[in-house]
């Protein structure tokens, strides 16, 4: 099996650097004609420069490849259509989308202003939002699209001083749950990829030993796998980082069913706390409902 892209059209935000340049490097040597997004600017988002994206642009053409700059920040909803419109305008389609582009302000929650919360959500979540709200209607029309969004274990187990970062990062994984349920008439389907690797964005945060071995270009063959044709799943999380691949999912234990006829008190839940937390029952949660339904019908209140 061979992996391509011939014919298809992608864009990477946030790829002037870091992941989303592999991520932008390998889909083009792969075929893809790809739309170069950055506005460059530091690891906290601010300033500016073309040279980011032109650098990678350039690369992409030395080596054979197709791809433009775009410099907009998809912090911005009308930036955003335009990062769409180029690709559109382009090439006529657009098959891939990978919403990458990062910012950090990391601060105890404690010190963090709400100007500092807001900006990263901003370009987290919204910016994924934005790109990923002006590609649908794109990708239902040619009844297709690969969407893939970068979510972080810092929101997944949490991390100490990145609650702005962690909220942002899981708020794009509810994003991709819903939309595989809306998408998959459309075959357009929806991953996440949660990276970590040696970049500036980790600079100094990384285990000195791990490093080496932590190259940014070992996340972008799983970030390809799920912007391609071949990709069947959709909603899925895997984790990716120093060549290890691996699925992140939900799980919920079995728990406690009490009779939902009878009056539940604190005293009851919390004589049970330990059983409704008990991991060694968990299964993965993949219904709205958890194991509700089926516990009431053991019990006789539905059928
Ligand atoms: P990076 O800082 O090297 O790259 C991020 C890129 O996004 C930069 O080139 C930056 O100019 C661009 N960017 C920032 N704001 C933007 C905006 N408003 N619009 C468009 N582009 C913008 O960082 P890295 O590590 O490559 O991060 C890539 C993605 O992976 C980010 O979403 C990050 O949160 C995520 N991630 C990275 C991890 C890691 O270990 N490096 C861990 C978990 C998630």
């Amino acid at each position: 099996m061979s992996i391509r892209f011939d014919d298809r059209v992608a864009i990477v935000t946030g790829a002037g650097a870091g992941l989303g340049r592999c991520h932008a490097l390998l889909l083009a040597a792969r075929g893809a004609r790809v739309v170069v997004n950055d506005p460059g600017g530091a690891v906290d988002g601010r300033g500016g420069a073309h040279a980011a994206a032109d650098r990678v642009v350039e690369e992409i053409r030395a080596a054979g490849g197709q791809a433009v700059a775009n410099y907009d920040s998809v912090a911005d909803e009308q930036a955003a259509q335009r990062i769409v419109a180029t690709a559109t305008e382009a090439w006529g389609r657009l098959d891939i989308l990978v919403n990458n582009a990062g910012i950090l302000r990391d601060k105890a929650f404690n010190n963090l202003t709400m100007e500092d919360f807001r900006a990263v959500v901003d370009v987290h979540l919204m910016g994924t939002v934005y790109c990923t709200k002006a590609a649908w209607p794109v990708m239902r029309g040619q009844k297709y699209g690969r969407i893939v969004v970068t979510t972080s274990g810092s929101g997944t187990v949490g991390n100490f001083g990145q609650s702005n970062y962690g909220a942002a990062k899981t708020g794009v994984v509810g994003l991709i749950n819903c939309l595989r349920f809306e998408g998959a008439k459309y075959n357009i389907l929806t991953n996440a990829i949660s990276p970590s690797a040696a970049t500036r964005m980790t600079e100094g945060l990384l285990p000195p030993d791990m490093i080496p071995w932590m190259k940014p270009e070992l996340v972008s063959p799983a970030v390809a796998y799920l912007a391609s044709e071949d990709c069947k799943v959709s909603g899925q999380i895997i984790a990716a980082t120093a060549g290890g691949y691996a699925r992140v999912q939900y799980f919920v234990t079995e728990g406690v069913q009490f009779d939902p006829a009878e009056p539940v008190t604190p005293e009851m839940f919390a004589d049970r706390f330990d059983q409704i937390g008990d991991l060694s029952t968990a299964q993965p949660y993949t219904g709205l409902m958890g194991n509700v339904e089926r516990q009431l019908r053991a019990i006789g209140r539905i059928r």
